[in-house]
């Protein structure tokens, strides 16, 4: 009987605890208080024309019934890579690491607007092809040149100005990819990186060189678990 009653009152407890969290409003009582207040969210992306409806249609398409093993960005990391890569007004981006699609059909939001195109490195023929077919189910394959096999040989033919780089494939090899890339990026370019959390990780070569050197400018945005390095190569 008193186990009962024990059990009762812990999930009362429970249950109380999760409605007045749920019943806090961002910035509420604890931001009130001085405390930390609850991060805003941005809710869901809103499209402007039906192209976009039916680009974002695809890329929810692929979140629900495609991302098992992709290792797709997470969505609002996906939103990031779209408003920075409009934001500069690029012109070519250049992604290492396609997967099947999901973060280059983001890029590929921006660029429909700005006018640009993207050229992306995916070294799995299997994900390729399933890229290959996201591509013109969203209406963006004329702007996006895939390019199989392995990034590391493949960026050497290349042709400069790139306005953004968004390095998502091996880790260990980001710091190749910068020393072969940067040269090819404008004055007041970007430079993306994905997973960038541990500064002793496989990453370790890449973070010291894009902290330590004058001509770049980094911030490391952590939205989740993953993080994103974002650098500016100054003009
Ligand atoms: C984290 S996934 C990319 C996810 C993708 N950016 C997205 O968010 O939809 C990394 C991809 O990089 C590819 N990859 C790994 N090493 C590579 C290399 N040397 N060259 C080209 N692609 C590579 C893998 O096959 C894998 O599909």
């Amino acid at each position: 009987m008193r186990l009962l009653a024990t059990a009762f009152m812990a999930a009362f407890a429970i249950a109380l605890l999760a409605y007045v969290t749920a019943a806090q409003p961002p910035g509420g009582q604890e931001g009130r208080r001085g405390r930390a207040a609850a991060p805003l969210t941005a809710g869901s992306p809103l499209p402007k024309t039906e192209a976009e409806k039916k680009i974002l249609a695809v890329l929810e398409d692929m979140r629900l019934n495609q991302a098992r093993g992709m290792q797709n960005v997470p969505p609002e990391d996906g939103r990031l890579l779209r408003l920075l890569t409009e934001a500069v007004g690029a012109k070519h981006v250049v992604e290492i690491g396609t997967s099947n699609g999901y973060s280059a059909i983001w890029f590929c939001l921006a660029l429909r607007t700005t006018g640009g195109k993207l050229t992306t490195h995916e070294i799995d023929a299997r994900r390729a092809a399933l890229a290959r077919e996201n591509f013109r189910r969203a209406g963006v394959d004329k702007i996006v040149t895939l390019v199989e096999g392995d990034a590391h040989k493949e960026v050497a033919k290349l042709q400069g100005p790139i306005d953004v780089v968004f390095l998502d494939a091996d880790k260990e090899g980001y710091f190749d990819y910068l020393n072969k890339l940067l040269p090819l990026v404008r004055p007041g370019g970007l430079i993306l990186a994905h997973n960038a959390r541990s500064a002793a990780g496989p990453m370790k070569k890449y973070l010291e060189a894009v902290t330590t050197r004058a001509e770049l400018e980094t911030l490391f945005l952590h939205m989740h678990a993953a993080g994103i390095g974002v650098t500016l190569k100054k003009r």
